[in-house]
C-alpha cells in the first residue's frame, strides 16, 4: 500500500507505530476545493480552516500558502498560528469563554476578527479595547435556531445552546445598545455553526437564510460567516456533498437574498476544519495479540482511545485494512481494541478484514480530523508522530512525544 506514492510499510520502518500519516496532496485538493468554488461577483469570500480539527506549524503552512484563512480557538491555537506568521488578518478568534488573557493577547497581536460569543464577552471586549485604545473587529455568533444533526435537521427553538446569542433577546438588544455607544467595537457581522459532520445542505441554507434576514436591519455590508460543519466519508453510510456543490449552493443561496431584498454584503465566509482534514488523515498501527472469546474475534493494536477518542466518545465508525492485504479475501469479522485499560477502547467492531499475524500493520481511514487534536496521554501513552507525505516524499511534521516529555512537567 502506498499513500502518495509513499510505502506506508517504510513508513512504519521509518517512524514507528501508532503513526498517523497525512496525504498533502490530498489536503491541498481539499482547500483548493472550496477556494476556486466559494467565489462570488456579489461579494467578498473567504474560506478559514477550522484549526480544531488539526492544528500544527506544517498544516497551517500548507492553509497559509493555499490562501485559506484560519479559525482558532483558543491562546494555543493562536499561538501556533502566530509562531508560522500566519496572516494576522486573516485570523478568526472563536469560543465562548475566551479569558481576559487570551483576548488581551488577541487583540495586541491585532488579529483580524474576534466572534464574540455572548453579552459579558462583548463588554470584557470593550474595557481592554478602551485600555488599549483600540479599535476591535468583531463578528457576534448567532444562535440562529437551526439545529443540525448528521442526517436531519430541525428548526426549532434549540434556545439552551451554549454558544451564540438569540435574535430575539435582551441580551442582543443591549449589544446593539452597546456597539452604538462604543468608540472601540467595530462591529463588522454575524457568525453561525449549527454543527457538524453535515449532510443535509438545507440547513445551511436556512442557516445562511436566517442571517442573511439580520442584514436588513443594517444600513452597511455586513461580514457573514457560516461556520463549519460540511460532512465527509467515513464509512459507506457517510454521503459528503463534494466542495463544488456545497460552495455553489451557498453561494447563489445568498446571491439570490440579496438581490430579492436589494441589500449588500461585505463578505461571505465558510469555515470548514473536518473536510480540510479528514479524509487526508490515516493511522497507522501495528496489531499485537489477538484473542477469540465466544463471540469474538479481537485484533489488538499499539494505539487506540489515546490516538482516537471519536468511537469511545461518539460512537464514530470508521473503515480500515491490514496494509498489504487489501485484496485478501476478508473472511474474518474483528472488533480493532487499543490497548488502554478501558472496555469501551474499542476502536472498530465488526471489521471484515482478511486473517491477520501478529506483527501486521492496520491502517485506519479518515483520521485526519479530530484525532491528533482530541488525543491524550491516558495511560501514559506517548503521542504518536505526525508524518507528511507527497509525491513520494515524506517528512516529519511531529516528533514522537518521548518519555522525558511525558515528565518534564512534573515536580
Ligand atoms: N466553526 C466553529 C465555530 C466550530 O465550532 C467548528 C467545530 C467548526 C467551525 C468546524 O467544524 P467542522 O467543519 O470540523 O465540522 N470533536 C468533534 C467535532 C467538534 C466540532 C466543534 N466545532 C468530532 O470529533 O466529531
Amino acid at each position: 500500500m502506498k499513500i502518495s506514492n509513499v510505502s506506508v510499510k517504510a513508513l512504519k520502518e521509518k517512524y514507528g507505530t501508532p503513526l498517523y500519516i497525512y496525504d498533502v496532496n490530498h489536503l491541498k485538493k481539499n482547500m483548493e476545493g472550496y477556494l476556486k468554488n466559494f467565489k462570488s461577483l456579489e461579494f467578498k469570500t473567504e474560506v478559514l480552516y477550522a484549526s480544531k480539527a488539526f492544528s500544527c506549524k506544517e498544516i497551517l503552512r500548507i492553509a497559509k500558502n493555499e490562501g485559506m484563512s484560519l479559525d482558532v480557538v483558543s491562546k494555543g491555537e493562536l499561538y501556533t498560528a502566530l509562531s508560522i506568521d500566519f496572516p494576522k488578518d486573516r485570523i478568526y478568534f472563536h469560543g465562548n469563554n475566551k479569558t481576559v488573557d487570551e483576548l488581551s493577547y488577541a487583540i495586541d497581536n491585532n488579529i483580524g476578527m474576534i466572534v464574540v460569543d455572548n453579552l459579558m464577552e462583548l463588554y470584557e471586549i470593550e474595557e481592554i479595547a478602551k485600555e488599549k485604545e483600540k479599535k476591535v473587529n468583531f463578528l457576534i455568533r448567532m444562535n440562529v435556531g437551526v439545529e443540525a444533526h448528521t442526517h436531519k435537521f430541525i428548526v426549532t427553538s434549540h434556545v439552551d445552546s451554549k454558544f451564540g446569542v438569540l435574535y430575539d433577546s435582551c441580551d442582543y438588544k443591549e449589544m446593539m445598545e452597546v456597539i452604538k455607544n462604543s468608540s472601540y467595537l467595530n462591529f463588522k457581522g454575524f457568525h453561525s455553526h449549527i454543527g457538524s459532520q453535515i449532510f443535509d445542505l438545507d440547513a445551511f441554507k436556512a442557516a445562511l437564510e436566517k442571517l442573511l434576514n439580520i442584514v436588513k436591519d443594517f444600513d452597511f455590508p455586513l461580514v457573514l460567516n457560516l461556520g463549519g460543519g460540511f460532512g465527509v466519508h467515513y464509512t459507506n453510510d457517510d454521503k459528503p456533498i463534494p466542495f463544488d456543490i456545497v460552495s455553489r449552493t451557498l453561494i447563489e443561496t445568498a446571491e439570490a437574498a440579496l438581490k430579492k431584498n436589494n441589500i449588500k454584503l461585505e463578505k461571505l465566509c465558510i469555515e470548514p476544519g473536518r473536510s480540510i482534514v479528514a479524509e487526508a488523515g490515516y493511522t497507522l498501527y501495528t496489531i499485537g495479540y489477538m484473542k477469540k472469546t465466544p463471540n469474538k474475534q479481537y485484533y489488538f493494536i499499539d494505539g487506540g482511545m489515546t490516538d482516537n477518542i471519536r468511537p469511545a466518545l461518539y460512537q464514530a465508525k470508521y473503515d480500515c485494512d491490514i496494509v498489504g492485504k487489501e485484496n485478501q479475501e476478508k473472511t474474518e469479522v474483528v472488533t480493532i481494541a487499543g490497548k488502554c485499560c478501558e472496555s469501551g477502547d474499542l476502536i472498530i467492531e465488526g471489521a471484515h478484514l482478511p486473517k491477520a499475524e501478529k506483527g501486521d500493520l492496520l491502517i485506519t481511514y479518515t483520521t485526519g480530523a479530530y484525532g491528533y487534536s482530541m488525543s491524550s496521554n491516558y495511560n501514559k501513552a506517548l503521542t504518536p508522530a505526525v508524518v507528511f507525505v507527497e509525491d513520494g516524499k515524506d517528512y516529519l511534521a511531529i516528533r514522537r512525544q518521548t518519555l522525558d516529555e511525558l515528565i518534564e512537567r512534573e515536580v
